[in-house]
């Protein structure tokens, strides 16, 4: 049988500075402006530089998907996972390379892209069913499960535009994996909803993949790949890294991740930001300012930061970002939030970010994300995964479980009988 997707030498470049489509998040909007300012910058000093400001976004992607098979796209922030779902559901055209779909096509990109925000939701129910090809009866006949899995309720007639992202996300995946295209391309839905939406929307895909249905999903949720998928594509770079059975490639890259992460020096990190200054070296430190290898639940977690600047950046932002091994935000200290100045002068700073008492469970692995930027967007420098951690746990939490059902983060609570 053909395959169901077939791309071959697919490559994507990207002029720096070109307004994009659609959002991610606030890194990506924030990388995105950092890159715009210093395109602007480049063609100020020189017109010509503008053709040299190529990224290449995908290079060279080659890899099959065949009819029924659900397929996980894996990888770092801008490692590409996004452009090429969007160039396999022609949102952006490639700059080389062949793709070849089979069948129907469904496909639920990043957050703004697919809905017409002045439609109401009905209305944009129906206006994908018809951009899929399906006549008003087949609508009709699936609508009602389209409402009861979007929740949307007495939202239905509002335009789409009012909804809150929860309420959009929702109802773009019911859309698409409601009007039962054959094939299922989905960007990091996941990402975004409650847990008990992430469930039923993990649930619906693994319905559609027993009907056969080829599905090629983008995630961060590395536990999810293995259950879902046969097959994992790992990119880095733009570049296919690993592809093969999903329990290996996603260990192959989680292995990546913490290989990466357990030095302290960050100078050779993967990167984004001008580097007007950069983060250098990051680690989590005891009271006394002894580097720690492991986490104690419970404990203050200290995260020690040495920077560098180039220039002065007196209204510059810091962030110290905690995330799951699986990428879910856990903890987060924003210098501006909390009403801290990080200005810098040109010359090496330091500074620590305390969290008190964190009780990560033990048994847990932790990231740490490093960010900065300017006051008016401008992207300085990020590093994802600066700092790995494993959580465990001295005899104040010895009673925790360790499982993953109860959640990375443990709160004091006390339970009381009411009747
Ligand atoms: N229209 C565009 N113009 C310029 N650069 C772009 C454009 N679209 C994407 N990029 C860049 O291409 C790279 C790949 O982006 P992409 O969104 O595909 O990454 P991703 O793997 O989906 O990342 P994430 O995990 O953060 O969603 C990034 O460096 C991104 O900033
Ligand atoms: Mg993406």
């Amino acid at each position: 049988m053909p395959p169901a997707v077939s791309i071959q030498n697919l490559s994507k470049a990207f002029t720096l500075g070109q307004t994009q489509q659609g959002f991610v998040n606030m890194t990506d909007s924030l990388r995105r402006a950092a890159r715009a300012s210093l395109s602007r910058l480049n063609r100020w000093l020189k017109p010509s530089a503008a053709d040299r400001n190529q990224y290449w976004a995908l290079k060279d992607v080659s890899f099959d998907v065949n009819p029924g098979e659900v397929v996980g796209v894996i990888g770092r922030n801008g490692a590409g996972k996004s452009t090429l779902l969007k160039v396999l559901s022609r949102v952006t055209v490639p700059t080389s390379g062949r793709i070849e779909v089979r069948g129907r096509m469904g496909s639920m990109l990043e957050v703004n892209a697919g809905f017409h925000p002045e439609l109401t939701g009905r209305e944009n129910v129906f206006l994908a069913g018809s951009i899929l090809g399906m006549r008003r009866r087949e609508i009709l006949a699936k609508f009602d499960q389209i409402v009861e899995f979007s929740e949307i309720g007495q939202h239905l007639d509002t335009p789409v535009k009012r909804y809150s992202s929860g309420q959009y996300v929702r109802l773009a995946f019911a859309v698409t994996a409601y009007l039962e295209p054959e094939v299922l391309i989905v960007d990091e839905v996941l990402a975004v909803g409650d847990a008990t939406f992430q469930r039923r929307c993990i649930d619906r895909m693994a319905d559609l993949a027993r009907q056969g249905r080829t599905i090629l999903f983008v995630t961060h949720n590395m536990q999810l790949v293995p259950q879902l998928c046969q097959r994992a594509v790992y990119l880095e770079k733009g570049a296919v890294k690993a592809i093969g059975p999903a329990a290996e490639v996603t260990q192959a890259y989680m292995d990546r991740l913490l290989e990466d992460s357990r030095v302290g020096d960050l100078r050779d990190k993967p990167r984004t930001g001008d580097g007007r200054a950069q983060f250098v070296r990051a680690g989590v430190i005891d009271p006394a300012g002894r580097p720690l290898s492991v986490f104690t639940t419970g404990d203050d977690l200290i995260v020690h930061l040495e920077v560098e600047a180039k220039e002065p950046l007196p209204d510059l932002t810091m962030a110290v970002v905690l995330t799951s091994l699986h990428g879910a935000r856990v903890i987060s200290g924003w210098s501006r939030e909390d009403g801290f100045s990080t200005a810098l002068t040109p010359g090496p700073h330091v500074f620590e970010c305390r969290f008190k008492n964190v009780c990560v469970r033990p048994g847990h692995t932790f990231l740490v994300n490093l960010w900065m930027a300017t006051a008016t967007g401008t992207l300085v420098d990020a590093v994802d995964h600066a700092i790995v951690m494993d959580a465990i746990s001295d005899e104040r939490y010895a009673h925790l479980s360790t499982s993953q059902d109860h959640g990375m983060v443990y709160f004091d609570h006390a339970w009381k009988r009411i009747s």
